[in-house]
């Protein structure tokens, strides 16, 4: 097995400060999860940014090293001034609204692309420096799109593949970016460039065609002397280990405490990251219009929505976080009584025991987001609904639609037909939740993290490298 090198702009850790004790704990996300194995097998290291440790002293910080050595992850520091240019300006004020087809977010001028630029220019730097002969590297995500090609002039011959985990927009909206070019030549500096969805592919192929007049032959592209497959590797979760959590008997007695306080409603259930994408005022407002039109719902449901703290510093969130508060305050005064509010907020991050906790007790999971790469979440509910129960309803523009056929899809931009599909969701007979609650465990089961490992290093491995040695074609 060939030593595999990640990149992420995040590693997938958490540095934990207390006093002057550090920790350096692994993440329990699923590219973590996932990634793990091959990584410790391979006896490879992951590159990226350990988060702000601006505040540490020198001995910490030394510490911190030490713990991240010993976990195979190389740090690279990012700047202040890098996190709120590369990381807050172009990653998340400029590619982020335009992926997920948000033009009227982005700023009309994009001055952090020098920053963006030098910041991919860094990693690249690293991961040359790191490299040996018959590595393997997988480079993560929109804040490094220029990273591949940066490598390619680096190392030519290398073996790298490119995930993208957000959706790839329509060639027509993609165009708008000034330095679409240049973007689109970075990722073809891969060998593989992976999407959730085969719609993504498709855009991406249709944008290397419209601003860079390149062809694409079925799944792949010839672009100088090489060939860059595109495809799509739909992203899983730990699925088996979601399941666990639904069986441990402390989580099993939460759901419990939460039935029996729940006092006969039924629960709705939202757990989405802090983000405009992610349609929490369009779902508040289905649940408004539902209570609104039926009375009779009145005070025998609750939405219990779970909002994890996101990007902070940029003006967007914190105007949508002051958004949602208003919204879940309006409704709770027009529909709360003394006994009870139909909003339940939480403004927090929930460990995993806690969130399989909310998800097996749930009567109904809404994961409505306007946009959405993939979607983890809609995945991890029914990994966690061993006993075949629990409706899921999904947007229509999450990747995740295109597999979970059998969730209740629904459009967020459709109010009324939302409201419709939550009143549906409540009154389904008991077999035919089963019936559709089975099909999706299969299928989220079947296409788990592993599997998704495996299928996107086997189409890098397969890919035919072009040799460097004089005479060869
Ligand atoms: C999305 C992106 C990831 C990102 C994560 C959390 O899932 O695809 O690349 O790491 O959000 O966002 P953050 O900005 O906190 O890393």
């Amino acid at each position: 097995m060939s030593r595999l090198l990640l990149v992420s702009n995040r590693l997938p850790v958490t540095v934990k400060a207390e006093k002057e004790h550090v920790s350096v704990v692994r993440s329990a996300g699923g590219l973590a999860t996932g990634l793990s194995g091959p990584h410790e097998r391979s006896g490879g290291l992951w590159i990226g940014w350990p988060g702000d440790v601006s505040r540490l002293s020198s001995p910490q910080r030394a510490e911190v090293e030490s713990q991240l050595a010993a976990l195979r992850c190389v740090p690279l520091y990012l700047s202040p001034s890098e996190v709120a240019r590369f990381y807050e300006g172009y990653s998340n004020r400029v590619l982020w609204p335009l992926c997920h087809y948000l033009l009227d977010r982005m700023p009309r001028h994009h001055r952090d692309w020098d920053a963006y630029a030098k910041a991919n220019e860094r990693f690249a730097e690293l991961v040359a420096r790191h490299y040996q002969p018959g590595d393997t590297i997988w480079v993560h995500d929109y804040q490094l799109m220029l990273v591949p090609g940066l490598l390619r002039e680096r190392l030519p011959e290398a073996r790298i593949g490119y995930f993208h985990h957000i959706p790839f927009p329509s060639s027509e909206i993609f165009q708008t970016l000034p330095h679409r070019e240049k973007l689109l030549r970075g990722l073809l500096g891969a060998d593989v460039v992976g999407f959730h969805t085969p719609g993504y592919a498709y855009h991406f192929s249709s944008a290397l065609l419209r601003v860079l007049g390149l062809e694409t032959d079925m799944d792949h592209v010839t672009h100088e002397g090489r060939i860059v497959r595109l495809g799509s590797f739909p992203m899983g979760i730990d699925a088996e280990s979601f399941e666990r959590l639904a069986h441990d008997p402390g989580v099993l007695g939460e759901v419990s405490v939460i039935q029996e306080r729940s006092d006969g409603q039924r629960l709705l259930l939202g757990i989405d990251r802090l983000d405009y994408t992610k349609g929490i005022p369009r779902r508040l407002l289905a649940v408004q219009r539902l209570l609104e039109r039926e009375p009779a719902w009145r005070g025998r449901l609750r939405l219990v929505q779970v909002a994890v703290p996101s990007r902070t510093q940029v003006e967007d969130y914190a105007a949508y976080r002051d958004k949602v508060d208003e919204l879940v305050g309006r409704i709770n005064g027009q529909y709360g009584t003394v006994h009870n509010v139909p909003v339940h907020y939480l403004y927090r991050s929930f460990n995993e025991r806690q969130l399989v906790g909310l998800y097996r007790a749930a009567d109904v999971m809404l994961v409505t987001p306007i946009r959405d790469g993939m979607n983890l979440v809609a995945k991890e509910f029914c990994a966690a609904r061993p006993d075949e129960d629990g409706v899921l309803i999904l947007s229509e523009f999450a990747g995740a639609a295109t597999e979970l056929r059998d969730a209740v899809i629904v459009n967020p931009y459709d109010i009324d037909g939302m409201a419709d599909a939550i009143e549906h969701a409540l009154e389904m007979p008991v077999e035919e939740r089963r019936r559709r609650m089975r099909a999706l465990r299969a299928q989220v089961k079947s296409r788990d993290v592993h599997w998704w490992v495996s299928h996107f290093l086997d189409t890098l491995q397969s890919v035919p490298q072009r040799s460097t040695k004089p005479g060869a074609a």
